[in-house]
Order: structure tokens, then sequence, then C-alpha cells
């Protein structure tokens, strides 16, 4: 195997693929985790070694190979993001991460061609976004998160912990299913707004209310200050039937 920053993922048999959302300057990324042991031996020779480290700190070998893959395909992706400005190869990129472990491209990517993206990973699962900077420039941020369905959870409980009071109300009488689907759409758009700020869990998740029912996108209705529901823009994605995922895009 020999990938350059040319078309990385040309010769794996499950590329990552691209996701149908029509915004300018957004592109969305969808990809498996579950890769042949070849491929993620190849991968691994892109990771820098604190990635690769951080790697071979996870002992049971399908998480480690899980680990490897996500690093390897954001590098990709990203590569061939900023190919169309320079000749860039997954195992150049430099990453740095803030006080909240926000990764961003470093010096001397950081401010080119790619604003902003993020990503995020559920089972064999890989969602990444990547905010061009072609996009517009009320979009400063991206954020995407992605709950698999399939895992159980007491999604009663944690309602009780990251819904407002109208989000609550609006789970009442709901049977178990359909308690845990309309949850996790409230989560993932949570979630997504809190990392494109960078936040992660340490924002108080109820102090957010989305709605989720109208038949246009879901929509901020209350965010924590100074955060104004207005320069939000966000979107379920399409990331079939075993998934709900959400991106947010604004600050
Ligand atoms: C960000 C966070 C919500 C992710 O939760 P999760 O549901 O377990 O994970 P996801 O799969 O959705 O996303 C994970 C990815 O988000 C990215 N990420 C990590 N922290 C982030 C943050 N604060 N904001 C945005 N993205 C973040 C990383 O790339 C991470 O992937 P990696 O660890 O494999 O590199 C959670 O890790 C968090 O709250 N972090 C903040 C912790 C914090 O405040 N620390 C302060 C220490 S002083």
């Amino acid at each position: 195997m020999n990938h350059t920053g040319n078309a990385p993922f040309s010769e794996i048999a499950q590329p990552p693929q691209r996701l149908p959302v029509a915004f300018a300057g957004v592109s969305l990324w969808s990809a498996t985790l579950a890769q042949p042991e070849a491929v993620i031996a190849h991968w691994q020779t892109w990771l820098a070694p604190e990635e690769r480290q951080r790697a071979e700190r996870v002992t049971r070998p399908s998480l480690r190979y899980r680990a490897i893959a996500v690093r390897a395909l954001l590098r990709g992706l990203l590569a061939q993001a900023l190919e169309q400005e320079q000749a860039v190869s997954p195992a150049s990129l430099h990453f740095q991460t803030d006080a909240h472990g926000r990764p961003s491209l470093a010096t001397p990517f950081a401010n080119g061609a790619i604003r902003d993206f993020n990503l995020s990973h559920s089972g064999d699962q890989l969602l990444i976004g990547i905010l061009h900077h072609t996009a517009p420039p009320s979009w400063q941020r991206i954020g995407v998160d992605l709950e698999s369905l399939q895992r159980s959870r007491d999604t009663a409980r944690l309602a009780q912990r990251v819904l407002c009071a109208r989000e609550l109300r609006s789970l009442e009488g709901l049977d178990h299913e359909e308690h845990q689907r309309r949850f996790l759409h409230y989560w993932v758009l949570k979630e997504a707004f809190s990392k494109a700020i960078g936040a992660g869990f340490a924002l108080g998740f109820d102090a957010m209310d989305f709605d989720i029912d109208s038949a246009s996108p879901p929509r901020a209705l209350a965010l924590p200050t100074p955060h104004r529901p207005g320069d939000w823009t966000l979107q379920f994605l399409p990331v079939g039937p075993s998934f709900v995922a959400a991106m947010a895009l604004g600050m």
C-alpha cells in the first residue's frame, strides 16, 4: 500500500462516504472503523508519536485498531481537503488541543483551506465534519455528534439531567423505544453545539432548548449565555437506521 497525500483512501475496500448534506463550504463524512489489519498496520504509520502512544495504551486489539483508524481517517480526510491548496500527506499534519480537549489543526495548517473540523465516533462508526474556508463567515465552528440507537442506556434518568423542562414534557407518555429515539435526537444536538463551542460536557446541557418538531430543520430556542439561538444552524444527518447524528454550525 502506498498512500501519499493524493487520494489517501483509494486502495481500501470501504473508503469514507460523503454524506449528502447541502451546505456551502461544509463536508460531512461517515466511515467504518472496522478495517482489515493490513490497512490498520499501514494507517498506524501516519500517526504522530503521541497518537500512537495513546492507541498503544488500549489493551483490547479491536479497540486499539479503532483508535488508530479514527486518527488515520481524520488525517486522510483533512489532507484530502487541504490538497486543493497544497500537497499534504496524512502523516504530515499537526494538531493541537485546547484546555477542554477540542482538536484543531496546528501551524502551518491552521487558518488555511480548513476553517474548522470536528469528529464523533460510536462503536465502529466515525463521523467527521469539515468546515472549509469557502463557507459563509458566520460559520466559524462546526460540531458533530453520533450516537448508536442500539446501545442500551437509562434514558429516563439521563433525560432528567440534561433536558430542559419543555423538552422533558415532550417525552411524557412515550414507550421505551420512542423515548430513547427522541431523547437521542435532543442529545446529539446538545452535544454537537457543545462540541462546536469546545465546551464538551462542561456545559449545562439543560440550559439548551431545541425544537425538533417542526417540518423544517431543528432549531435552538435557548442556548447558554452568551450564545444566541439565531446564530446557529443545526441539522440531523443521514447516517443510517442504527444511528442518530447532528451537526451544529455557528459562532
Ligand atoms: C467532547 C466530549 C463531549 C466528547 O464526548 P463523547 O461523546 O465521548 O465523544 P465523541 O465521539 O462524540 O467525540 C470525541 C471526539 O471529540 C473531540 N473532542 C474532544 N474534546 C472536545 C471538545 N471539548 N470539544 C469538541 N470536540 C472535542 C475529539 O476529537 C474526540 O475524539 P478522540 O478523543 O478520538 O480524538 C467529552 O469528551 C468532553 O466533555 N470533553 C471535555 C472535557 C473537559 O472539559 N475537560 C477539561 C479538562 S480541564
